[in-house]
């Protein structure tokens, strides 16, 4: 399973205007996918259309369900990337990471879209240290339960759970697995999963810690699977 599989050919991500997305966005442009953006500002829309997306406007702290509707129709695959973003803001983990995902979930489900890649985050799973910012324990319960919803669902999901992540150049290796050690890993590399687990069959309802380490991303998604 090294070989990339065919996949999904129209590939919305929500989220579309991070840091993670413009860097799958050249990804699957070069696997002549059309790639739809969803973005909350004109100017991001702009932006991302000169790269060559085809970018919607939404925003999700205003969106319900029925918003989502008209910017997912048409697509076969969606990727959550969205995050209330390092503002301090415990409001927005529960209206961007947690809304966001289910009212995601409930559009790909009403409009018939399969495939979902949720990227989460490492360890979510755990209690966060009763000393931790509340900041820091709203996000971890925004995205447990966001990850919950997903593998509830009926959807054909995958879910990714980077460690820190940073702007380093990629290195194209990786590791997937479980309760992985958190070594930090750059959002190029991540967004090269994203775009690896994508069209592979063997990658769905599966969910992976996604960690910097020594195998090409393509092996490291193929070993995981297996
Ligand atoms: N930072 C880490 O170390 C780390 C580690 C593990 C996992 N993660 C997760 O990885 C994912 C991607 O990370 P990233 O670095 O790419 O994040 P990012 O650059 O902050 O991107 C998140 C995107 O969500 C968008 N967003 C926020 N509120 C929105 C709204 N109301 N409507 C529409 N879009 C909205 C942001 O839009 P704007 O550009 O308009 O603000 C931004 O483009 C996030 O879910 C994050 O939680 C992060």
């Amino acid at each position: 399973m090294t070989e990339r599989a065919a996949g999904p050919r129209t590939i919305a991500i929500v989220g579309g205007a991070g840091k993670v997305a413009r860097r799958l966005l050249p990804l699957l442009l070069a696997d002549d996918c059309t790639v739809v953006p969803l973005v909350r500002r004109p100017e991001q829309a702009s932006e991302l259309e000169a790269l060559g997306a085809e970018p919607r406007l939404l925003d999700i702290e205003r969106a319900g369900v029925v918003d989502y509707l008209p910017v997912l129709d048409g697509v076969d695959a969606v990727v959550f990337a969205a995050g209330g973003g390092p503002d301090g803001n415990v409001e927005r983990k529960r209206t961007v990471d947690l809304g966001g995902t289910l009212a995601t979930l409930a559009a790909c489900a009403e409009l018939g879209i399969r495939r979902y890649v949720q990227v989460s985050a490492i360890g979510v799973d755990q209690p966060p240290s009763a000393d931790s910012s509340p900041v820091w324990q709203a996000y971890v319960a925004a995205k447990k339960v966001s990850d919950l919803a997903v593998r509830r669902s009926e959807l054909d999901w995958t879910i990714l759970r980077p460690a820190a992540l940073l702007d380093d150049e990629p290195t194209g290796h990786v590791q997937l697995g479980v309760d992985l050690e958190p070594a930090p890993i750059s959002r190029g590399d991540v967004a090269a999963v994203i775009a690896a687990v994508l069209p592979q069959p063997a990658t769905l309802r599966r969910q992976w810690d996604v960690v910097g380490g020594v195998l090409p991303v393509l092996e490291a998604v193929a070993r995981a699977a297996s």
